[in-house]
């Protein structure tokens, strides 16, 4: 990396920091907020399951300790939020359902996908899992209703399994790859998600762990470059420790290197064969709908934020109200440099389409980071594409890295309902 690559690095980042405060200004709503459609519109569809049976110590997402009761009573929810959806006039092309662990409960689960295909026209399912909910048996009850399943590997290295809670719970190298052998080419496409550049994590350990995945043979493999946001850190510097060394460029190098032979779905996933789904429900897919708590939805420019409490969530339903409790405005021009960010991660940014779709003139717009992006030879133009470099698919990671370490900040704040109830309208960032 140069000089103004490296410079390019950090204004992006302190770019993404600004413009994440002044957009998480969020408002508390006192008034019902309904989600409407826009006529004629399909949307994705993003369902949130949050239940793990063990925390890992350098995960964020939102989820509470599995107990059945309140697993069923959640899912039983869950439903009738989506039959929200149908009475407010929505369609779902896609749906993404997200956790947690989505198969916590296989039957639970099988009933909420079978709902949603009766009800919307959606043509793919992609759910995450954990390695303790891909036996065969259960993955064939699933065989013609889910497109993609990613299971969370995160390293096949014994010593950092252990070190992120998960070797007692999940098995050890071998028996990760005995249960992933069994189960992958059951379902349409598996994916198997690994973390590089954790704390001491060294060449040749990231090296095995792209060897074994790719030995499985699975469709698709997701690695994330491990991300520490305010609430993990800690956690993660406990369990990992703390190294002065940061390898995430040189180890994207190399898994770039690695993964020459596969198609490059977006900055940080690989498969195969170019398997058209959506990867992340964030990239292209700006627009989407979340239901469940926790939830997030990105609609008209706006987010908007459903309950994160399980009580408030699960009494929210049953009165028939709305289960967003929180909303943020983003202005028009982050709205785009947001948009421009995610299609770029994707793998490049359509000029005509990216018009259309916004009503405006791209190369205005956004003059200047198109400029700086070239000048520090983060992106080229081919065919009426705006497409990334090497580095600037790394300058894609490392800005989604900070959206993914932003939102969890909101996750935080709104887990803590004390503070919450203080609050009418919060600014996230400076908190
Ligand atoms: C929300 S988790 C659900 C997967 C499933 N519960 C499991 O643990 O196997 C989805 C994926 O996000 C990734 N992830 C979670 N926390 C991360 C972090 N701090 N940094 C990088 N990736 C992370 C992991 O690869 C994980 O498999
Ligand atoms: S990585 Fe998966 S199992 Fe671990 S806490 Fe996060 S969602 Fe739960």
């Amino acid at each position: 990396m140069n000089v103004l690559q490296k410079f390019a690095l950090n204004y992006g980042h302190n770019k993404m920091q600004k413009t994440l405060s002044n957009a998480l200004d969020i408002d508390i709503l006192d008034k019902e907020i309904k989600k409407v459609p826009d006529e004629g519109k399909e949307y994705m569809l993003y369902a949130h399951i949050p239940f793990c049976h063990v925390f890992c110590t350098y995960c964020s997402f939102h989820k509470y300790k599995y107990s059945d009761d309140l697993c069923k009573e959640y899912f039983k929810n869950l439903r009738s939020e989506i039959y929200q959806m149908k009475g407010a006039g929505y369609e779902f092309d896609s749906l993404y359902v997200g956790g947690g662990t989505t198969l916590i409960d296989e039957d639970e689960l099988l009933k909420t996908l079978e709902l949603i295909k009766k009800l919307f026209n959606v043509k793919e399912i992609s759910c995450e899992t954990d390695p303790n909910h891909i036996d065969p048996k259960q993955l064939k009850r699933f065989k013609g209703v889910i497109d993609r399943l990613s299971v969370g590997v995160q390293s096949f290295d014994n010593d950092i399994l252990r070190k992120v809670s998960r070797l007692e719970r999940f098995g050890d190298q071998k028996s990760l790859i005995d249960r992933l052998e069994n189960a992958i080419g059951i379902l349409p496409i598996m994916s198997l998600d690994l973390i590089f550049n954790f704390p001491f994590q060294t060449k040749e350990q990231l090296l095995k762990d792209i060897n074994i995945a790719k030995n499985l043979n699975p469709e698709q493999i997701t690695l994330y470059p491990l991300m520490k946001s305010e609430v993990t850190r800690e956690n993660i510097a406990k369990t990992l420790g703390v190294s002065n060394e940061d390898n995430e460029y040189e180890f994207y190098k190399i898994i770039r290197d690695e993964f020459k032979d596969y198609h490059q779905n977006n900055a940080w996933a690989f498969s195969k064969l170019d398997s058209g789904l959506s990867d992340e429900y964030v990239g292209s897919n700006y627009e989407y709908v979340g239901v469940g708590s926790g939830a997030f939805s990105f609609l008209n420019g706006k987010l908007l934020i459903n309950a994160f409490n399980l009580d408030e969530y699960n009494s929210r339903v049953k009165n028939e109200q709305s289960t967003v409790m929180a909303t943020c405005e983003f202005k028009t021009k982050d709205r785009l440099q947001y948009i421009f960010l995610t299609q770029l991660f994707d793998g490049g940014v359509d000029i005509a389409n990216y018009n259309a779709q916004n009503n405006c003139d791209i190369k205005k717009e956004l003059w200047f980071e198109l400029n700086a992006l070239k000048f520090v030879k983060a992106i080229y133009e081919e065919n009426g594409k705006i497409k990334p470099t090497e580095f600037g698919s790394y300058l894609c990671l490392v800005l989604m890295k900070d959206f993914y370490t932003g939102m969890d900040k909101v996750r935080a704040y709104f887990k803590d309902s004390a503070k919450l109830n203080r609050a009418r309208k919060v600014k996230i960032m400076q908190e």
